[in-house]
């Protein structure tokens, strides 16, 4: 009994650890998330350049057609001298371009740059080791000035700008991957929660549970459906284990019966008549234990909760006429007076095969443990909204102390040791109720018993 079949399957992840924790769905997505956000980095990055050097550009030849635009004036008010001063204070005022020419005739006049082939409109040159941005004009005819910005600022500027960013990209890639492994890890931590102790379940330690976290997170559902599911794989176990041990039980009875009957016949029958009686004494014996064990089947059907698949609206009016209308005629029969007491009610979900059974099973009990004259009344209540089913009657009662045990398979009363039955009407009601996730309650009806099915929606 302790072999354990795992049907091949290894309960041990393949691969090692680090490899585990790489091929984990929170590893995987940590590492979409950070793929995303690395890629949007790059492109900000390139944006940022661009943005940058147009920037740089047009501010470079801003300036530039700005100083151009004072050395014209300068000169076509006061001539060359006067454009020489413009180029001469341009050059040491602080927002000017860097890089001045003023030429004629291919001979340097003013000016930090040596003399060259004259270009008009936007020219970009080599000087020294640095580029110049900027513009070229002809002030009249031959007499050509240029002025244009140093563009090593501007990389300089853009350098740094994707220095930092290739920095944030290095942190974001280190920080992603930290946070992949974490997560990762405490993910592949609870799902060996998970394995161990279906593992131990498997093994026969048939109470342990997964533990639940309280994050509320997919895993502490996943756990906790898990854990109702076990509990709800536990209460069928001990289900079947009840119903075996009470058929074992309350068969013996009756088998011992039938076998003293049977050696009976054998040994003292002698006449045909004898044997006719003893077999039919057997055949009444044996139907009893058929009923008793249809009934104990039907509890253990009902109670393994298969027949809520088939469950639809049931209207409880029509169900209580028609409940009325089969057993009236029987209550009337065996001397009780049988009251029909409904309102409306909101339908319940539900089978109706099963809630007509139930009814008739608290019927038959009033009409079975109650003597002759006592009022039967069966009733359709709304309670809140709520639908509540009820069966009352003027017999003796149930002594308080006893309701609930009432329910449970077998139990009878003293007062009803001469009245026939198994014990399991009521354990059948009390299945069926909580098929219907209904409360079963049972009062006193001064005099009598009266029990009451409440809905719960
Ligand atoms: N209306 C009632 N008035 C008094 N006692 C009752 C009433 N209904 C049930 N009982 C008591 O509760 C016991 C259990 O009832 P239950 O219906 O489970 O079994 P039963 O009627 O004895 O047998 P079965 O229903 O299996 O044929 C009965 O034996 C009886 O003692
Ligand atoms: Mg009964």
């Amino acid at each position: 009994m302790s072999s354990v079949r795992t049907n091949g399957l290894s309960a041990k992840p393949p691969g090692g650890s680090a490899s585990r924790l790489f091929h984990t769905e929170s590893f995987r997505l940590a590492a979409i998330y950070a793929a995303i956000f690395l890629a949007s980095i790059l492109l900000f990055s390139v944006l940022v350049y661009y943005t940058v050097d147009d920037a740089f550009r047009a501010e470079a030849l801003r300036t530039a057609d700005g100083n151009i635009a004072s050395i014209a004036t300068g000169f076509s008010s006061n001539g060359l001298r006067e454009a020489r001063e413009v180029i001469d204070q341009d050059m040491a005022a602080p927002n000017a371009s860097d890089f001045f020419l003023l030429e004629q005739g291919g001979k340097k006049l003013a000016g930090n740059l040596p003399a060259m082939a004259p270009l008009a409109g936007v020219v970009t040159l080599r000087v020294q080791r640095s580029a110049v941005l900027g513009r070229g004009a002809f002030l009249a005819p031959g007499l050509y000035v240029f002025a244009g910005r140093d563009l090593s600022v501007m990389r300089r500027t853009e350098e740094s700008i994707l220095r930092t960013l290739a920095w944030i990209f290095g942190l974001a890639l280190i920080l992603a991957g930290l946070g992949g492994t974490l997560l990762s890890r405490s993910f592949l931590a609870r799902m060996d929660e998970i394995t161990r102790t279906c593992r131990a379940i498997m093994e026969g330690r048939m109470t342990d549970r997964i533990p639940v976290h309280g994050r509320r997170d997919e895993l502490d559902q996943l756990a906790l459906v898990i854990n109702q599911m076990l509990d709800r794989i536990a209460a069928l176990i001990e289900n079947l284990r009840q119903i075996s041990s009470d058929i074992a039980h309350d068969l013996r009875t009756p088998l011992t019966r039938l076998r003293n009957r049977l050696e009976r016949a054998g040994s003292e029958a002698k006449t045909q008549a004898d044997y006719a009686q003893a077999l039919s004494g057997a055949l009444s014996e044996t139907d009893e234990m058929l009923s008793l064990f249809s009934a104990l089947l039907r509890i253990a059907q009902i109670e393994s909760g298969t027949r809520r698949a088939g469950f639809s609206a049931v209207d409880l009016e029509a169900l209580l006429d028609h409940v009325a209308e089969i057993y009236r005629p029987v209550a009337e029969d065996a001397g009780h007076a049988f009251h029909l007491e409904a309102v409306a009610a909101p339908p319940v979900q539900g089978d109706r095969e099963l809630l007509v059974q139930l009814l008739a099973n608290l019927i038959e009990n009033a009409i079975h443990h109650t003597p002759p004259g006592a009022a039967i009344t069966l009733g359709l209540a709304c309670e809140n909204g709520k639908a509540l089913l009820y069966v009352a009657d003027r017999g003796p009662g149930i002594p308080a102390d006893q309701r609930q045990k009432l329910f449970q398979r077998f139990t009878r009363l003293e007062q009803s040791r001469t009245t026939p039955g198994h014990g399991l009407g009521l354990a059948l009601v009390a299945a069926i109720a909580e098929l219907h996730g209904a409360a079963v309650v049972v009062t006193d009806n001064r005099p009598g018993m009266r029990v009451e099915i409440r809905f719960s929606g």
